[in-house]
């Protein structure tokens, strides 16, 4: 019942957010179409990443527990990020969000997967690591191999898996978010509906999806792939996507 709630929430998201896209082309104000559905989101890690990306969707309306070993640390950003923002551990984080946004470096991935593998069953994963050989140890070779989408949904099997928000640092998610036109973010991911409701969020943070496809095709947005660093619009990200494999 809970998951079909879930479900329900996500499918009245995806509406709202899609009208809210549709009224910002028409010639009336998009203020008379408020919001009238939010999302409950976690992040596990809320640093550079998890902070920025979380901030985003707080400032569209959406409650955001950020999540840390040390949550008490956490007072600081959620005391600057206002009323929708609140802090708590893993457990906490899993227990909240409908969607949860992985932001730790990737050498925690296992560890984390081992001891609340079973809490990501039916969430929708925003996957934003990064697997990096010298920092994150044996699980970067395979992550660097298969790709880190296919490796990350082989860790948490129960999980929808979206990548997206990886290609960018921080500071300048911050500096192109809502810039006009939209820059693009690249998702990718096996689940259609899980993709429906992380487009909606990329908007919501202020740019605009576009889908590359599979988990296996994000490849192409990861530190080795052609799409990693890009600042274009989606439509240059479109016409480049045609050129490759
Ligand atoms: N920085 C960027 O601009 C950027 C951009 C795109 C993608 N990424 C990717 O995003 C991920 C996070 O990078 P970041 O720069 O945001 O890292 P960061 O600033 O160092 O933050 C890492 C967060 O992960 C938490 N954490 C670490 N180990 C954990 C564990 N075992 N269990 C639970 N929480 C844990 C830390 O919280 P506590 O220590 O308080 O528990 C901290 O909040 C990496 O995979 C990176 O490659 C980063």
């Amino acid at each position: 019942m809970a998951h079909r709630n879930f479900l329900d929430r996500c499918r009245l998201f995806v509406y709202t957010a899609g009208i809210a896209a549709l009224t910002a082309l028409l010639p009336i104000s998009g203020a008379a179409f408020a919001q009238t559905s939010t999302i409950k989101i976690a992040t596990i890690g809320s640093g550079n990443i998890g902070s920025t990306v979380g901030g985003f969707w707080i400032k569209a309306g959406h409650p955001v527990l950020f999540s840390s070993r040390h949550p008490e640390e956490l007072k600081p950003l959620v005391d600057r990020l206002g009323q929708l923002a609140r802090a708590g551990t893993v457990r906490d984080a899993l227990a909240f969000g409908d969607v949860v946004l992985m932001a730790v470096p990737y050498g925690a991935y296992p560890q984390i997967a081992k001891e609340y593998g079973k809490e990501f069953a039916g969430k929708i994963m925003v996957d934003a690591g990064n697997a990096v050989i010298a920092r994150d140890g044996e699980i970067a070779k395979p992550a660097r191999e298969n790709g880190v989408g296919l490796t990350t949904a082989k860790l948490f099997p129960g999980a929808r898996v979206v990548r997206a928000f990886n290609i960018l640092g921080t500071g300048r998610l911050k500096e192109m978010a809502n810039h006009s036109p939209l820059f693009a973010i690249p998702i990718a991911g096996d689940d259609q509906e899980a993709l429906k409701v992380v487009s909606a969020l990329v908007r919501e943070a202020g740019f605009e999806p576009v889908i590359v496809g599979s988990l296996q095709r994000s490849k192409l947005f990861e530190q080795t792939g052609p799409l990693y660093g890009a600042q274009m619009t989606a439509n240059d990200m479109r016409e480049k996507l045609k050129t490759l494999q």
